[in-house]
Formats: structure tokens, sequence, C-alpha cells
């Protein structure tokens, strides 16, 4: 398939990109660049353009006639979210208008979208099964419920085939060293542990410490990048017109932020300092995902998101990638 790939340039994207072209499909990256990368655009061609600029997206979609889109393209910060709440809605609602639209009026007939477990706010019980409650509670979750609604909507009115995938924690690095994590600012954090690891950062900050959680610390389900990217392909797969579905993409294994330090110190080698702070707004104490329907409608599962896979692709990343750069 020829898939049109929004948002290729990013990292889960890039990952993605990678595993499509090994699976025989050629992905066309079209990419704002305001975060991605061209580096890492490595399997097919790079369009330049903004997602809600619908003559750009539109030739495009003239020029490589896809089969198929995937969008990953949007804004990822929580925090900043709260912020800015409509650059979200601009950047993760408006542009899915735009890029329903055109994919209409080019007879593009399926997409996979990048959702979140954010949409599903402070979870009911764990682990989070796709029927729960989508309650989100910062504007990142709430943009990414309305673009899954908007899709519902355009495949029961358009015959449209969508498939929404919920991200738990997105994590790791490509096993050949060609892609990683690249975001600025960080705010991740297996990277910002690894940075404070390397010396470039002075510590971590452990944002709360007193949650009812065994440690104290947040509990999150690590999900390694490689292991979303073959997901992304399975879902491309299993599109069909009229048709719209939500997957959890996750382990069903909870790591708190203390493991999580405490195996990056172990991988690493290296002494790693970390303070106690406040808790950050809008934080689950822990998400864990129930990942089973994605086992059988997509033949899905993890098979690289062991926690210490996780953090040793990353470490060797953030090690080799940064020499490269560095000449
Ligand atoms: N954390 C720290 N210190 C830091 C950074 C993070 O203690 O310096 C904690 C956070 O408070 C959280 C855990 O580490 O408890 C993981 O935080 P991340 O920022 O790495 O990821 P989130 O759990 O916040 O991920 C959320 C949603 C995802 C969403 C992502 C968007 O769970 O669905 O934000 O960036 F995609």
């Amino acid at each position: 398939m020829r898939v049109l790939v929004a948002g290729g340039a990013g990292y889960i994207g890039s990952h993605t990109c990678k595993a499509l072209a090994q699976a025989g499909h050629v992905p066309i990256v079209y990419d704002s660049l305001a975060t991605g990368h061209a580096w890492a655009v490595k399997w097919g061609p790079l369009e330049q353009g903004d997602l809600n600029d619908p003559a750009a997206l539109g030739a495009a979609m003239r020029r490589h006639r896809p089969d198929a889109v995937i969008n990953f393209a949007g804004l990822i910060n929580v925090g900043e979210s709260a912020e800015e709440p409509t650059l979200y809605y601009r950047s993760n609602v408006a542009s899915v208008i735009t890029l329903l639209e055109t994919m209409r009026a080019h007879d593009v007939g399926s997409i996979v979208f990048s959702s979140s477990c954010a949409t599903y706010g402070v979870p009911q019980r764990l682990p989070i099964v796709e029927t729960m409650a989508q309650n989100p509670i910062n504007p990142y979750g709430r943009s990414k419920r309305m673009a899954e609604e908007m899709l519902r909507d355009a495949c029961a009115a358009h015959g449209l085939g969508a498939i929404a995938l919920r991200y738990f924690n997105a994590a790791g690095a490509d096993a050949d060293g060609e892609l990683g994590e690249e975001h600025d600012p960080e705010t991740h954090l297996i990277p910002l542990v690894l940075q404070a690891a390397l010396g470039t950062r002075r510590s971590i900050s452990i944002f709360g410490a007193d949650y009812e959680t065994p440690d104290g610390t947040c509990i999150r389900d690590y999900v390694h990048v490689a292991d979303l990217a073959t997901a992304h392909v399975a879902a491309l797969s299993a599109c069909r017109g009229g048709q719209y579905s939500a997957y959890n993409l996750g382990t069903g294994q909870g790591v708190s932020i203390n493991d999580v330090i405490g195996r990056s110190r172990a991988i690493t080698g290296k002494a790693i300092t970390a303070e106690a702070a406040a808790r950050r707004p809008g934080d689950p104490a822990s998400l864990i995902a129930d990942a089973s329907l994605a086992r059988q409608a997509l033949n899905w599962g993890p098979v690289c998101s062991d926690i210490d896979n996780i953090i040793h692709s990353a470490w060797r990343w953030m090690t080799e990638h940064r020499l490269r750069v560095a000449g």
C-alpha cells in the first residue's frame, strides 16, 4: 500500500515508517517539520506541509495517490495543552477535519489514528479496557477524544474505515540505532532520567512520591515504540469501510518512576540523582492497559517492551546519536 504518514518525521511516526517499509508498504511522509526531523525520514519521500493547510495536503495526495493514511501529526505536551488549549485544538482537532475532508475528496478510505490513554482521564479501574468511560482531564486528552469522535462519525456517514490506537507510555528506540526520541523540550520520564545518567541534566525530579502506589511514585505502562509501530502496520490491514474501532496499546505491566530510575542506574552503570518534587497537575496515580482487544482484532502483542529493553535501547540511542550529532 501507499501510505500517507502525517507526522511521519516524528518519534512514533518515523519508527512506523520503517516498519511499513519492512512490510512492503511505501510510506509517504507529510510533515511540517515543526517538531519532526528531516533526518528521521528514510524510507520514502518527504512532503513538507502543515495538516491545517488543505491546499498543500491536497497537492501531496494528488502527487502520491495514497491508499491509506496514518495520522501522527499533532502536539503532545499535556502541561502546555492546559496553558494553550486553542493551540492544541487547532493542531489535534481542526487538522483532522482538514484531513478527513481531503481524504474524502481524494477517495482515500482508511485511516489509522494516534490516540492516547490520556482520553480516559483518571481510570475507574485497572487495567483499562476500551469500553471504560473516556473522561479526559486536560485539553490534550480532550483533543484526542474529539478527534476520535470525528472519525467515528465519518465512518458512519461516509463509509470511512478508521482505527484509533490509544497508546500508553511510548518509550525506547529502534533496535538498529537508526531512530529514537528527540523532543525539544523533552518532557518524558525515560529520556530525562537518561539525560541525568549522561550528565547533561543535573538530576531527575520525581513528580510526587506520596501517591497511593506501593512505592509512592506514579505507575505507567511503558510500551516500546517498535511495538507501537507494528500495531500500526497491523491496523492498516484491519481497516474496514464503515467501521470505527479503538484499541489500547500497552503491556499490561505497571512500572513505577522509582523502578525506572533503579533500572536505569543498573543498565547505564551511572549514578542518577533523583529528587522528590511536587506532584504534576493532571497525573493519574496509575495507568495500565488491558490490550486484549488489540491481541484479538489485530493479532498484536508487545514483543520488545520489557522495561530493561526499553531503557537499554533508549540509552544506546542517546549515547550514539549524541556522538553522531557532535561529529
Ligand atoms: N515524571 C517525573 N519527572 C519528570 C517527568 C515525568 O516524575 O521529569 C513522571 C510523570 O509525572 C508521570 C511519569 O513520570 O508520572 C511519566 O510521565 P511522562 O511525562 O513520561 O508521560 P505521561 O504519563 O505524562 O504520558 C502522558 C499520557 C500519554 C500521552 C503523553 C503525552 O499518559 O498518553 O502524556 O506526552 F501521550
